[in-house]
């Protein structure tokens, strides 16, 4: 595992939406848009599903996922990848469904995604473009 530094955690705490990238076990590639995400610690990302369906037969069968980290007005733009545990039941699930209630009332978190970060790499265009950063 990999610890993000403090800025990564700005960066991810000022960001609204995020495309989350998962593979099949034949890689078949799915990307969705995600934004029930929650930075726990500098180690672990917690993504509500409340409609996800290829992705969650992704992570059963290839348990990988990749985010990348940009959003407009802050400097800086990363791609995390990180290995998940789908998670539907338990102490950290029924957590996890009142943060997802209390963001948005309607909604109902059906698993929890937790994504223990791998790796972290730049962005941004330029020379260092694409470098492993953790
Ligand atoms: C801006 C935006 C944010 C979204 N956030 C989430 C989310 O946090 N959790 C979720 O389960 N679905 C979310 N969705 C819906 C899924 O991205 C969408 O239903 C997707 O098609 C799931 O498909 P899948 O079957 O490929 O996994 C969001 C959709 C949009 C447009």
């Amino acid at each position: 595992m990999v610890s993000l530094t403090p800025e990564m955690m700005e960066l991810i705490r000022s960001t609204r939406y995020f495309p989350l990238a998962t593979a099949s076990a034949d890689g078949d590639p799915n990307v969705v848009p995600v934004g029930s995400v929650f930075l726990i610690d500098p180690e672990t990302i917690w993504i509500g599903n409340q409609f996800m369906d290829a992705t969650i037969k992704n992570l059963k069968e290839n348990p990988r996922a990749s985010v990348y980290v940009w959003t407009q007005g802050v400097k800086g733009c990363l791609k995390i990848k990180a290995d998940v545990t789908v998670m539907e039941e338990g102490e950290d699930y029924e957590k996890m469904r009142e943060m997802v209630s209390a963001k948005r009332a309607d909604l109902k978190c059906r698993s929890l995604l937790v994504l223990k970060i791998t790796g972290v790499f730049e962005c941004t265009s330029g020379k260092d473009a694409g470098k492993k950063l953790l």
